[in-house]
């Protein structure tokens, strides 16, 4: 699928704004604050429907003082068809959000299914330095992308650990043991479904680990997980796991918390030349370049997983680069062959890219 154009009322800085898109390469050009970060939130609110800044609410979206916002494309599909998606928010005490697809009332998912994007931003190198956590959602967000049930199961199991500490709260408070086999049950079904999504975790961060290594050599992805360093190479079964659970019940009563789980998980990048962590070795711009691998490894898992082409948005994100490392990530990133939407705040970058592009000077 790709985006034969975008139309945005409303929306951020913009009361009205459109413009035409190519089906290859679009070039966002303009000063800072002129809204290039803006048009490409656009473009894959149609996809996630939510805004690209963790932090930021949906109603953040609205042109300050007004009540609505619209999102409008012409949507051509793989079978060469086209279609009108339109995404309103309305506020009234709430937001409500509605999707459209030639004029008939969709759902979020069922878009979603349809049209994949992915986001490269100035923050990616947070996917290197940052916390667990911050990578924990990049990779979750990918699994549910692909297997959008996983959503469910993720939810389902934080609100079991949730339910777990505060048993085991419940039972030191009391000091009665009679509740233990609360426990137990409890682990029975975490453990169910931590397995799910550990495997699905592990299957997508091997494929980006596999894509680093083809393109670097000497840089890889682990997936850490303190269930794999306690079970040795013993981790793959639920039975394992609840095993585990259940053995260290008596250590998670005396710190009052659960010590083993995929909420504590991490998907580790990792210099093999230093045989450590990426973060304490490697230079910005060697930062930069994995960060944008992983995310152009993420697009690459979604299309073999999918059969659906990712829009690429990417969003002023060579800065840190020299010239050779410029053009050889903007090759690799080109490669690809996808819609491709880039912003940059200026025209130098031009001379960067060959020929077939589309300007779009905002
Ligand atoms: N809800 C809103 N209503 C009105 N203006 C907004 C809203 N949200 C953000 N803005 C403004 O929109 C402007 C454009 O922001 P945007 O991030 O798109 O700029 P940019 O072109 O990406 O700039 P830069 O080159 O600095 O990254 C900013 O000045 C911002 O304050
Ligand atoms: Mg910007």
């Amino acid at each position: 699928m790709w985006l034969r154009d975008i139309s945005i009322t409303n929306f951020r800085k913009f009361s009205e704004f459109r413009t035409e898109l190519s089906e290859s390469v679009n070039i966002i050009l303009g000063p800072n604050a002129s809204g290039k970060t803006t048009l490409i939130e656009a473009i894959q609110y149609f996809s996630t429907f939510s805004p690209i800044k963790p932090f930021d609410m949906d109603k953040d979206l609205i042109k300050f003082g007004e009540s609505f916002s619209i999102i409008k494309s012409h949507v051509i599909d793989d079978k060469g068809y086209e279609n009108e998606l339109v995404v309103s928010l309305q506020l009234d005490q709430v937001i409500k959000k509605k999707v459209k697809l030639n004029q008939e009332n969709s759902s979020f998912q069922k878009i979603s299914s349809l049209l994949k994007t992915v986001t490269f931003l100035v923050e990616d190198f947070y996917i290197v330095i940052g916390s667990p956590s911050y990578r924990r959602k990049i990779l979750d967000n990918l699994v549910i992308s692909i297997y959008p049930e996983m959503l469910g199961t993720k939810i389902q199991y934080k609100k079991l650990v949730k339910q777990k500490n505060q048993l085991i709260k419940k039972i030191i408070d009391s000091k009665s043991t009679e509740d233990i086999d609360l426990i137990k049950a409890y682990n029975a079904k975490i453990s169910e479904l931590a397995y799910k999504i550990f495997q699905k975790r592990v299957e997508a961060t091997k494929f980006i680990s596999q894509f680093l290594k083809e393109r670097l050599g000497n840089v890889s992805v682990k997936y850490k997980t303190n269930i794999y360093d306690a079970l040795k190479d013993n981790y793959h079964s639920v039975e394992s796991i609840r095993n585990l659970l259940d053995s260290n019940i008596e250590k998670e009563l005396k710190l009052g918390k659960s010590l083993y789980g995929i909420h504590l998980d991490d998907m580790v990048i990792i210099s093999d030349e230093f045989k450590n962590e990426a973060r304490l070795f490697l230079s910005q711009g060697q930062i930069r370049i994995i960060s944008i691998l992983v995310k152009l490894g993420i697009a690459s898992f979604i299309e073999g997983k999918t059969g659906k082409k990712c829009i690429l948005l990417i969003d002023d994100i060579l800065g840190e680069l020299d010239e050779a490392n410029k053009k050889s990530i903007l090759k690799e990133l080109l490669s690809t062959g996808n819609q491709t939407v880039f912003a940059f705040f200026s025209d130098d970058y031009l001379k960067l890219f060959e020929s077939n592009y589309k300007v779009i000077k905002i």
